[in-house]
């Protein structure tokens, strides 16, 4: 029996490419793994108006960890639009599946490093080393909505405060609400994620990137949380506090400055693909979303659907996933000389793709990355 199993949804468009060149450095790295793949994304939604099936939750429960390509999500009245018709006015509404993995295997944890690696012309510094813990089942996410509004969560709303009266005459379909829920337990947990990786990694300090003057309650939760862990748990790790608005001033100035940030779901979305602009862009930023149990490794970006079938995006956002994973499955030397690999190639600036002026194809640079990892 293999050592690992691992559970592979290549996804929509370009998702089935880069998962692909992920399939040829997972090769040449010879992990005792056994791939099982399972269907996730639009597809799946057209045919059966559900994009994350139930035998791919049962598929991946089976797994000790899954791999992500990317999926398509479009608005709602489009997807209604794009089922099988006999599948239309049924009530089936779209959800994002990635968001439901999420959520279904309670992968709290959003963990996405930003790293320049030398010699990439699109670094905005050669300096930057950050890693974002974003909180990834609560908040904006959590998937609590309404439009139109249910009478019993306007009257909620008229009683809350006197100021609320200015909605009182608004009729329910033209008002929509989306709950941001954080919990005491939720914000703990993703903060001591953070703490603990700056100790195992020998960071000087945790940011906190909220909003705490105005979003008094939620974010004012998270940013006391922090404070009082750091107090008690983690007293050699500097606790910095920044505003979500301000932080992206602040990165943009001086990157350099910040190591290990945490934030709640939706900030953390934001300030992830901003920091993962100053390390090269979407073809180089990955993410780990983890419980503690399981985890499921993607890249961030999306599916490309322009790009699809065109095998032109960069594989090594993947690649760093695949990274992550192996880290995760404590496989840490190949991991290691994964990364130096993926840094090799980039160093190098030969086997390149598009986004950095190169005409070399996504398997291409796979290609090229497996043979550096051989030679190390
Ligand atoms: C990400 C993506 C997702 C998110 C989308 C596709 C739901 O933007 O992983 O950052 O917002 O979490
Ligand atoms: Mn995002």
């Amino acid at each position: 029996m293999a050592r690992h199993k691992i559970a592979v949804l290549p996804g929509d468009g370009v998702g089935k490419e880069v998962i692909e060149a992920a399939k040829i450095v997972l090769d040449e790295i010879a992990l005792d793994a056994e791939y099982i793949y399972g269907d996730i994304g639009w597809e799946f939604w057209c045919k059966e108006a559900n994009p994350l099936p139930e035998r791919t939750i049962e598929m991946l429960k089976k797994a000790d960890c899954c791999l992500f390509g990317a999926i398509t999500s479009k608005p709602k009245q489009e997807s209604e639009k794009e089922l099988m018709p006999e599948l239309q006015g049924k009530g089936h509404s779209y959800y994002s599946p990635i968001v439901g993995l999420r959520q279904f295997f309670n992968l709290y944890a959003n963990i996405r490093p930003a790293k320049a690696y030398p010699g990439n012309p699109l670094n905005y510094r050669d300096d930057i080393d950050i890693v974002i813990f974003r909180e990834n089942t609560e908040g904006l996410y959590s998937g609590v909505e309404f439009h139109p509004l249910p009478e019993e969560i306007k009257s909620a709303l008229l009683k809350h405060h006197i100021k609320m009266k200015k909605f009182q005459d608004v009729p329910a379909d033209k008002i929509a609400l989306s709950c941001r829920i954080f919990t005491v337990e939720g914000c703990k947990r993703i903060i001591r994620k953070a703490f603990d990786y700056a100790i195992k990694m020998n960071r000087p300090s945790v940011t906190v990137v909220e909003k705490p003057n105005v979003l008094r309650e939620t974010s004012g939760l998270m940013v006391r949380e922090a404070r009082k862990i750091q107090k008690d748990e983690y007293p050699d790790i500097e606790l910095w506090e920044a505003n979500i608005d301000a932080m992206c001033m602040w990165l943009v100035k001086n990157p350099q400055n910040y190591s290990v940030l945490v934030s709640s779901n939706m900030f953390g979305d934001i300030v992830s693909d901003l920091c993962g602009q100053l390390v090269g862009g979407l073809g180089f930023a990955a993410g780990a979303n983890i419980s503690d149990e399981y985890a499921v490794f993607e890249p961030v970006h999306g599916s490309a659907p322009k790009y699809t079938g065109q095998y032109k995006v960069n594989p090594i956002a993947t690649l760093h996933a695949v990274r992550l994973m192996l880290e995760w499955l404590g496989e840490n030397e190949k991991a290691e000389n994964l990364e130096e690999a993926i840094a090799l190639n980039i160093k190098e600036g030969k086997v390149k793709t598009y986004d950095l002026g190169g005409i070399s194809k996504t398997l291409e640079v796979a290609e090229d990355i497996a043979k550096k990892y051989k030679k190390i």
